[in-house]
């Protein structure tokens, strides 16, 4: 594989790092709990890791409120321990990709207590600051994604600074220079450390409306929804200006590629496809200058389908500038996860049809073994998205949960009390029980991996839509003298499937039946939710 293509060709594997692996009993996760668990990353067949926040925090929201984003926070380890990490995962083939939070710091950052001491601190522009309204409330009726206004009063300037998530994350100011180059510095700093790229947070809400004008209504807003949705994020998201920062920061990763190493980013977008795209940032010349991988959820958000699914492959397909890596995800930390989503029998279909699609594939940690989202009693939820705004189900914590390894004691997670309860089911759904039973989950993960690594029509053939009648979603992947046939039934009953798609010469490379593999014999039946990869 050539060094600048990994990203093209490879699959992302999300660690959420308080919940994979603790190492010294706090029952917390930590880095040398990821470190003690590369040989199992590598064996899975993934190529890049990406670490969810690990920077010294305050933890208001669990790592994504930084304080200082120069260093590690002690629950999670050293610098030290960090450099390790990287090189052990590079001596393994594996890539490092870090959190990169350009939105908002902690209110408890160095940058914001200065901020908010005076309105004639040299750092005071460094955040965004306001004049209450005339009715001394808000200065607008922008909202925060986790409840309540996007504005809060300090008392002891007498303005109101914006926040898109918790009052402890204000939002910092990219319309200011110096702001921007000490942002890109950081990406420096860790670059120079040998990370390989970053996941960059909420990248579209980093620049806001310079007159900070009302967001509209939502005219599809209903009572009951969150009522965040009740405005349209017209001026608080995607606006224009936001493209020429994603282009500084690629051009200060760019430098740091070689040859040997291309470093990569990934945005995190939650756009509709027609305005995501637009972060590949296509230029007039016809060059690709934005994010490599503007994240693509649409897996996340849509019906579960065989005939949506299909329409929407083929509408993002048609969506990507020429020469953009697609890239596909199923579930993070912010997601109920794709088992509890479509249940354990369509999530090994999810499985084939990640790993199948063209483009990147970016797995989160623990969807290997089938975990399922771990419902939380009230008095133990940690999120604070929950705890605002209780019983909506907005909660992140089921998502969230210990990765269960093994029987042993605190299914092999900590030593300690894990900071948040383990799935009940765990003494069965773990990582050691799946890994010497063929028909587990994790068995067919590592199947579909080695196909993907083994076949490049996989990694790098073409898209085409087939059509296998109704409740089967059919696609062929061309390319480098294959032809790959996929073919997934999302019904729950058989499907005999026509000569034309599958013929005498065809070999089943994979199902997600494990019994099933070799020369097809006669008529081609898929078995209610069965998922086939053929090569004709
Ligand atoms: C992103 C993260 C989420 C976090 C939020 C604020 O959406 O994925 O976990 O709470 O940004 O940083
Ligand atoms: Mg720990």
């Amino acid at each position: 594989m050539s060094a600048d293509t990994w990203w093209k060709n490879g699959i992302v594997y999300q660690i959420y790092p308080r919940s994979f692996q603790d190492s010294d009993g706090d029952g917390i996760g930590d880095l040398d709990g990821i470190r003690a668990r590369l040989d199992y990353l590598a064996s899975l067949g993934i190529d890049a890791v990406w670490i969810s926040p690990i920077y010294p925090s305050p933890m208001a929201d669990f790592g994504y409120d930084i304080s200082d984003f120069y260093d590690i926070d002690p629950h999670f380890g050293t610098l030290d321990g960090f450099d390790a990490l990287v090189g052990d995962a590079h001596s393994r083939g594996l890539r490092v990709i870090l959190d990169f939070v350009p939105n908002h710091t902690s209110d408890q950052h160095p940058w914001f207590v200065q901020s908010r001491s005076a309105r004639s601190d040299p750092r005071r522009d460094w955040y965004l600051w306001r004049d209450p309204a005339p009715d001394g409330g808000p200065p607008n009726n922008w909202l925060s994604n986790f409840g309540g206004p996007a504005w809060t009063l300090d008392p002891t300037t007498g303005q109101y600074y914006c926040h898109s998530f918790l009052k402890e994350q204000p939002d910092l100011n990219w319309r200011n220079p110096e702001v921007r180059a000490a942002m890109y510095e950081v990406l420096r700093f860790w670059l120079r450390r040998g990370v390989d790229g970053f996941r960059v947070d909420v990248l579209s809400q980093i620049i806001k409306d310079a007159q900070f004008r009302d967001n509209p209504p939502n005219p599809d807003f209903t009572p009951g929804q969150d009522p965040f949705h009740r405005w349209l994020m017209l001026y608080n998201t995607d606006l224009p200006e936001v493209q020429q920062i994603v282009v500084e920061m690629r051009r200060v990763v760019d430098a740091f590629s070689d040859t040997h190493s291309s470093r990569v980013l990934i945005g995190e977008l939650y756009l509709p496809l027609s305005r995501l795209v637009a972060y590949y940032g296509l230029n007039a010349r016809g060059v690709l200058e934005g994010v490599q991988l503007p994240f693509n959820f649409q897996l996340i958000a849509t019906e579960w389908q065989a005939a949506r699914i299909d329409r929407l492959v083929r509408d993002y397909e048609a969506a990507l500038p020429a020469g953009a890596q697609p890239n596909w995800v199923l579930g993070n930390h912010d997601k109920s996860r794709i088992a509890s989503r479509v249940g354990p029998r369509m999530a090994r279909l999810a499985a084939m049809l990640l790993l199948t699609l063209r483009g990147t594939p970016t797995l989160y940690y623990g969807d290997e073994i089938g975990m399922t989202d771990v419902p939380i009693p009230v008095d133990e939820v940690q999120d604070p998205f929950e705890k605002n705004k209780p019983g909506m189900g907005l909660g992140r914590d089921p998502q969230r949960t210990p990765m269960p390894w093994s029987a042993a004691s605190n299914a092999g997670f900590t030593t300690g009390a894990p900071w948040l309860r383990l799935a009940d089911d765990w003494r069965t759904l773990n990582v050691e029980a799946q890994s010497h039973d063929a028909g587990s989950m994790l068995a067919l993960y590592r199947r579909l991996i080695a196909l993907r690594r083994a076949q490049p029509a996989l990694k790098r053939g073409n898209y085409e839509a087939l059509d296998a009648g109704d409740e089967v979603l059919a696609y062929a992947r061309n390319g480098e003298g294959q032809r790959l046939v996929v073919l997934l039934n999302f019904g729950a009953t058989s499907r005999p499937l026509s000569k034309a798609l599958v013929t005498r010469q065809s070999i089943v490379l994979a199902s997600t039946d494990a019994a099933r593999a070799g020369f097809i014999k006669g008529p081609l039946v898929l078995a209610p939710y069965e998922g086939v990869v053929i090569s004709t």
